[in-house]
């Protein structure tokens, strides 16, 4: 039947967001300055800008931006590391660091 995959492609679309371009950057340090990787990426499928920020021992480390699908707002911990990451979809260049 097509019927389930008629309600899947709805889902879909309903979290495609229009295309949007992101800051990308494999790392940012804590001035926010791109050091690694500089430039912009285009949103697609549904995809988000990121922001990635990575904490060692308490203190911010570098960041990460781009375009991702995955888009849970979380943190993940390990003993002594933690990383903050976050999407948006609002604006252009949302995910500045
Ligand atoms: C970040 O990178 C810029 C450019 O290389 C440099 O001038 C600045 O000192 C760096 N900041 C840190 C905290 O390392």
């Amino acid at each position: 039947s097509t019927l389930p995959v008629l309600m899947l492609l709805t889902l879909l679309c309903w979290f495609d967001f229009p295309a949007l371009e992101c800051f990308q950057c494999d790392r940012v340090n804590t001035s926010g300055v791109c050091v690694s990787g500089g430039g912009t990426c285009q949103t697609q499928d549904g995809q988000q800008c990121f922001l990635r920020k990575i904490y060692e021992d308490g203190m911010l480390s570098y960041g990460r931006q781009g375009c991702s699908q995955l888009c849970t707002p979380m943190k993940l911990f390990n003993p002594n590391v933690i990383v903050e990451y976050k999407c948006c979809h609002d604006s252009p260049l949302c995910n500045k660091f």
